[in-house]
């Protein structure tokens, strides 16, 4: 992180306190280890759409999960950002905290958002406990059929110049240097795109039910 990229400290005199019930014994009481399951990926290119539909087959399989979605974090937590460069990593960042605080509590956190830039990814990927603890997913599908889809209208507002820093048109998105697994969600059916990723976290033993 660099320095210019941390939010000013303002709570300075805390302590923090240690939980008296651990990750590990809350893992043992859901059955399944806790982690943060990350997509990535252009607007429109499936993220969320993926994100629920594996939760749906984790919660069959009894896991404990929660998807976070660009667009409904935006209207609470970080409402108060825009799309900058500085407030998207801002965005990331917190969502990367609060994702942290899901997998101490024993939950798979599912998030979906655009996260176009490699060191924002990279360092929610260090908030975490393990390595193991982030699994990232890139959700590949090429601009123009995003853009063809454009289920939100944003792409064709974007492209008349109603809307700035548009990911993929006025902003960049950086392909994924070494995720975890990647999905061409204009290539495959969505159940398969989901078993690939349930598959994923049972090789990973993140599940093992
Ligand atoms: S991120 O880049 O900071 O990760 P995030 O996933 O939270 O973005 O939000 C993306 C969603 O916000 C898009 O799916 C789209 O609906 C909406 N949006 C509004 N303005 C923009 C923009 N300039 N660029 C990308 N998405 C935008």
């Amino acid at each position: 992180m660099t320095e210019n990229s941390k939010p000013p400290k303002k709570s300075a005199n805390t302590v923090w306190h240690q939980a008296s019930v651990s990750r590990s014994q809350r893992e043992k009481l859901m059955g399944h280890r806790s982690g943060i399951i990350w997509f990535t990926g252009l607007s429109g290119s499936g993220k969320s759409t993926l994100a629920h539909a594996v939760e749906q087959e984790l919660h069959k399989l009894g896991c404990h999960t929660f998807v976070f979605d660009g667009d409904n974090v935006r209207h609470g937590l970080c409402g108060d950002l825009g799309f900058t460069e500085e407030d998207r990593t801002e965005n990331i960042r917190r969502i990367g905290q609060m994702s942290r605080l899901f997998v101490d509590a024993g939950v798979l956190a599912l998030t979906a958002f655009i996260s176009p830039f490699n060191v924002d990814r990279q360092r929610v990927r260090m908030m975490v406990e393990n390595d193991s603890d982030f699994i990232e997913i890139y959700c590949r599908c090429p601009l123009n059929v995003c853009e063809d889809r454009d289920v939100k209208g944003l792409y064709k507002r974007a492209r008349k110049g109603e809307i700035s820093n548009f990911t993929g048109i006025s902003s960049p998105y950086e392909e994924p240097e070494n995720a975890d697994l990647i999905v061409d969600t204009d290539q495959m059916r969505l159940s398969d795109c989901v078993n690939q990723v349930v598959e994923l976290l049972k090789n990973r033993d993140v599940i093992y039910l």
